[in-house]
């Protein structure tokens, strides 16, 4: 039997439900429009509306391949199954079909389309907690699909409980199908079983349940439309249709791998593959290695990159060669890597550059403290004040033969560390919860107001670069040269302010791409957008292609204020505002 490659599995997942009535949607950009998440984690997210009683402009029933960063799996990297970067692969209904057609076609689509061995699937379903009933349903679906009870196993919420992404939305029980690899339990023997935490068994598809609505306060309510979203790995999938026992050995990884070359030290040389493909992803959307939030994940991503090469010995250029490999991996999928590939490469380039600055400013300090004593306070020295991560100072001590003394004190103060940040972090987010979210869509219409500003005062060059809402201000950045006079900055103010006191109608129209983009509306994402986008018209002022939400009319936001602006980066300028009474 002919071993099926990863760009034939994609296909005849997207086939298989087309066949089955859905739409292929194109996956949408890593950046989401939901201010409450950094990035896009899940193909539901450019639906979550669609669950919750908007009507979906591609039908009820879709199908899709979505690019995904998942950060909070970063430090699982380097085992056989963790990514920060993939894809998934996802069939949704919007108050169409429910639990007994999902699981009929996930069965069919694993067994009889990828020829997976029933024996191999396993799985898991709700088992009800507190005021949840056990899901029984999805129970029987299963068994009447003849799956073998040994094989089916409740657990509780934190397992089998899905949703909701950011601070609301829709969420509900799960069927979790899981694969088992290798066929041989660990020395828990017949409690080795899905979950386990030995390798044994993979999850490859989450089947989930949209029946609650989940308000900020944690409440839930009944959705009045149910509605199923499903998410399966792709390179996990990959990894069980190529009968291989990691990800790293598939398709998809191999070209890495072979260029990497040292499976003397296969964790290093899976975090060095699995972050070249998430950085290059990022980079092509536009984001940039910063100390702040979504190019704070860049640079830490990037910095762990070269300093695995370094360690490895790999040479410098070892990360341009595997760049190129991502942009050749996805040729025909994701253009885009193509289109922006010199971009992502000088990007690359200046940050190296400025690692390796970093690194020599360390390696001074290094020199001069290694001859009184190393300890893991001046590796913590190191790291805070010059960026030089553990790892690097590990190895020049090791290269010389010289042992860090004391190295818990470098994990006690970066705990420490990192507790004073949190707090400082939830302190900007504090309030997302009760009453956040009408806060963050008055400054998301904000936002448009103060974009269409800058255009009007500076010119139509200005393009926006990025933004960000937290419950007290709006955050936008974007190219512009030059620090803006006070002067200017007060016009754009008054300007802002005028439209919210002209009580201006946001209008949401639905249009082809196309006539969008001619129709004057500015689009953010370099991104590939879905055939049918959202433009967001507040009068004549200002038309954007957007996912919403607004207020329905200007005079709904508080009186506009700048706070700050400073610059980002060359020729990027950053506007902080707020709204208040
Ligand atoms: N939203 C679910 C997940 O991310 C299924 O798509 O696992």
């Amino acid at each position: 039997m002919k071993i099926m490659d990863s760009k034939e599995i994609r296909k005849l997942f997207l086939e298989f439900f087309e066949n089955n009535g859905h739409k292929i949607v194109s996956s949408s950009s890593l950046i989401p429009t939901d201010p409450s998440v950094l990035f896009t984690t899940a193909g539901m997210q450019q639906f979550k509306p669609y669950f919750v009683g908007e009507k979906s402009p591609y039908g009820n029933r879709v199908v899709s391949v979505q690019k995904c960063i998942r950060t909070s799996d970063i430090d699982e990297v380097g085992d056989e199954s963790h990514l920060t970067f993939f894809e998934m692969l996802g069939n949704f209904s919007f108050g169409d079909y429910f639990k007994k057609e999902t699981i009929e076609m996930a069965i069919e689509f694993l067994t009889k389309k990828c020829r997976l061995p029933g024996q191999k699937l396993w799985f898991t379903y709700f088992s009800g907690q507190n005021d949840l009933l056990e899901d029984i349903d999805s129970k029987n679906f299963l068994l009447e699909n003849k799956i073998s009870p040994e094989r089916i196993f409740p657990f509780n919420k934190e397992t089998n409980w899905w949703g909701p992404t950011g601070n609301e939305g829709p969420c509900g029980p799960t069927v979790e199908i899981h694969f088992d690899l290798t066929g041989k339990p660990c020395d828990l023997k017949d409690k080795c079983l899905p979950n386990c935490k030995c390798g044994r068994f993979v999850e490859i598809w989450n089947l989930v349940f949209n029946e609650y609505y989940q308000n900020q306060t944690g409440e839930l309510s009944l959705l009045k439309q149910k509605g199923v979203d499903t998410g399966m790995g792709l390179e996990r999938l990959v990894t069980a249709c190529q009968k291989k026992e990691s990800v790293f050995e598939t398709d998809l990884f191999e070209p890495f791998v072979k260029i990497i070359n040292r499976y003397d030290n296969p964790v290093k040389q899976r975090i060095i593959a699995d972050h070249v493909r998430s950085a290059v992803f990022l980079i092509t959307e536009g984001i940039k290695p910063l100390n702040v939030e979504r190019g704070y994940i860049l640079r830490r991503l990037l910095r762990k990159i070269f300093t695995n090469i370094e360690i490895l010995e790999l040479g410098k250029d070892k990360i341009y060669e595997l760049v190129k490999v991502v942009i050749e991996n996805y040729n025909g999928i994701y253009p885009e890597l193509k289109q922006n590939g010199e971009d992502t490469i000088s990007i690359i380039r200046q940050e190296a550059e400025k690692f390796d600055k970093a690194k020599e400013a360390g390696r001074k300090i290094y020199d001069k403290i290694k001859e009184s004593g190393l300890t893991g306070a001046y590796a913590f020295e190191l790291y805070s004040a010059h960026s030089i991560p553990l790892e690097i100072t590990q190895e020049w001590a090791r290269r010389d033969n010289k042992e860090i003394k004391n190295i818990n004190d470098f994990y006690k103060l970066q705990k420490e560390h990192q507790e004073i940040s949190r707090a400082g972090a939830e302190k900007k987010f504090g309030g997302v919860g009760k009453g956040a979210s009408l806060e963050a869509i008055k400054l998301h219409t904000a936002t448009h107001l103060l974009h269409a500003s800058l255009r009007k005062i500076l010119g139509d060059e200005i393009k926006q670069m990025g933004s960000d809402i937290t419950p007290e201000r709006l955050r936008f950045d974007f190219s512009f040269n030059r620090k803006l006079s006070e002067q200017e900055i007060r016009q754009v103010e008054d300007l802002v302010n005028q439209k919210i006191r002209e009580n201006v109608m946001i209008i949401k129209n639905e249009l082809p791409l196309k006539e969008a983009l001619n129709s004057g509306a500015t689009a953010f994402f370099k991104e590939k957008y879905p055939d049918i986008v959202t433009v967001y018209s507040i009068g004549e002022f200002s038309k954007e292609i957007c996912a919403g939400p607004h207020v329905t009319q200007t005079g709904d936001l508080d009186n506009f204020k700048i706070m700050k602006q400073e610059s980002v980066g060359s020729g990027i300028r950053r506007i902080k505002a707020k709204l208040s009474l």
